[in-house]
């Protein structure tokens, strides 16, 4: 039996037996999404019995997880891969997903786990290349090339692996649907059958999602709410570093994150991203600061680098900043001009968070003043000293969460020196502090003082 489509209308919800630009129903442009008539009941996927049940009689099933080789991996995912999972894996096209993946493969598959990848986007021959290069070999690892859903799950029924890839979920497409691949409707289509796949075998499995920089494709954006786990894998392709976090678990915190280096035989874990963010920072030059921030739940030391130099524009002098909000560091700029007095008037300025590196939190207000001043005055900064601590509008240093992760950090990484808000140092337990110089300040003006 072939089971029929129906196209609904996403905003209105009235259905058509075929395609229409527009909505006969509520009139909106485009927003008609094939998807299949004869679903199985919902029922078939609910696990709890259809009684209410007290509270208290509610046992807590301990979910078994599988330990990946990657341990900051495991951290990402709440604690390992929970049996059954669906997780989508998304990121730029060329990031490295795949590398991961078939990274992930190799380990559980070298522990005695077997993996089924499937690759509907390069040939056997090309994954293998590339497993070569990341020294595949041995164990229980399946390859299939193939982008027919209900072919993919054949296959995946009668191997029942250890764990499922699909590199990508893009590319898959079920013969039910007209649709092309990569429609809405064919991804989610695809998501909903390989989600019913691992529940229904308990056999966790991993979507690759393409998403571009801008997020606007819509396939893994309408995927968040079928998947268990969302990851984003981010980084600049210039640059060697990449970051996996999780953006949804239903398994676990999604504060944790691992960051990795891309080397010629694939995915590094960073252990230390602190010092590998630092490595080649200069020494006794002017405009460099080392900020504590805070990414997920961890400390990372970085470098802001600041450029402040005369301008052949003067009506119109540049404000650049890469790594850091730039209205942020606009306001910044017109606050040191006018509670300090500096004048950045016929200057032109950039501001950079080194290695490619990109933060998002105020806490390191302090370290971009700083190092824009120290461009400025062509100082440079005592290099055991780092910073943190938002600037507020009247030019008062104020306090921001996680001081004592922080100082631990800088401490770690053989920092003497530490300039933080004196609102974090009044109310730390000084029995806490490890052995570094803490210096608590009020105003920016106060923090110049210190420094220059
Ligand atoms: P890939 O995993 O194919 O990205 P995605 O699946 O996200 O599209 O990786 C793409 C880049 O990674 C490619 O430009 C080459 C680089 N790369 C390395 O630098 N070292 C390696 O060992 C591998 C396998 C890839
Ligand atoms: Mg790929």
């Amino acid at each position: 039996m072939k089971d029929r489509t129906v196209f609904i209308c996403q905003s209105c919800g009235s259905r058509s037996p075929k395609w229409m630009g527009r909505c006969s129903g509520c009139g909106e442009w485009n927003s008609l999404v094939e998807e299949i008539e004869d679903e199985a009941p919902a029922a078939e996927l609910s696990f709890a019995p259809s009684e209410p049940v007290l509270y208290e009689d509610i046992r807590e099933a301990a979910k078994p997880r599988i330990q990946i080789g990657i341990e900051d991996f495991n951290k990402v995912l709440g604690g390992g891969l929970v049996l059954g999972s669906l997780v989508l894996v998304g990121g730029e096209p060329g990031i490295g997903k795949s590398t991961l993946l078939l990274q992930v493969s190799r380990d559980m598959a070298a522990g005695n786990e077997s993996v089924l990848y499937v690759s509907g986007e390069e040939s056997l021959e090309q994954v293998k290349l590339r497993g070569d290069r990341l020294g595949v070999g041995g164990g229980k690892l399946y390859l299939l090339a193939e982008t027919n859903l209900e072919r993919i799950l054949a296959q995946a029924e009668g191997l029942k692996p250890g764990a499922l890839v699909v590199d990508s979920i893009q590319t898959v497409y079920s013969s039910k649907m007209t649709s092309t691949p990569g429609t809405i409707s064919q991804v989610r289509e695809a998501a909903n059958q390989i989600f019913r796949f691992c529940k229904r075998h308990q056999v966790p499995a991993f979507l690759v999602g393409h998403i571009t920089k801008d997020g606007s494709i819509a396939g893994p954006k309408s995927l968040e709410h079928i998947v268990d786990v969302v990851l984003l894998f981010e980084g600049e392709r210039d640059h060697s570093h990449r970051v996996l976090r999780a953006m949804k678990n239903r398994f676990g915190p999604v504060s944790e994150l691992a960051v990795f280096e891309m080397t010629s035989a694939g995915l590094q874990p960073i252990l230390n991203p602190s010092a590998f963010f630092l490595r080649e920072r200069p020494r006794d030059e002017a405009g460099s600061a080392v900020v504590c921030t805070i990414k997920g739940t961890r400390p990372f030391l970085a470098e802001v680098q600041a450029l402040v130099s005369s301008t052949l524009f003067t009506a119109n002098p540049r404000r650049m900043s890469i790594g850091f909000d730039h209205h942020r560091t606009a306001m910044l700029l017109a606050l040191v001009e006018k509670k300090v007095g500096y004048s950045f008037a016929g200057e032109d300025i950039y501001v950079n968070v080194a290695g490619g590196m990109s933060i998002d939190e105020p806490a390191v207000d302090l370290g971009v003043v700083m190092a824009v001043v120290s461009s400025l005055k062509n100082g440079p900064l005592p290099k055991d000293m780092a910073f943190f601590g938002e600037v507020g509008l009247s030019g008062e240093i104020r306090s921001v969460g996680q001081p004592l992760a922080r100082i631990k950090e800088a401490r770690s990484l053989g920092f003497g020196t530490i300039l933080l808000p004196a609102g974090n140092l009044a109310a730390l337990d000084k029995a806490d502090l490890p052995d570094i110089q803490c210096l608590g300040v009020r105003t920016v003006r106060e923090a110049l003082q210190h420094v220059f």
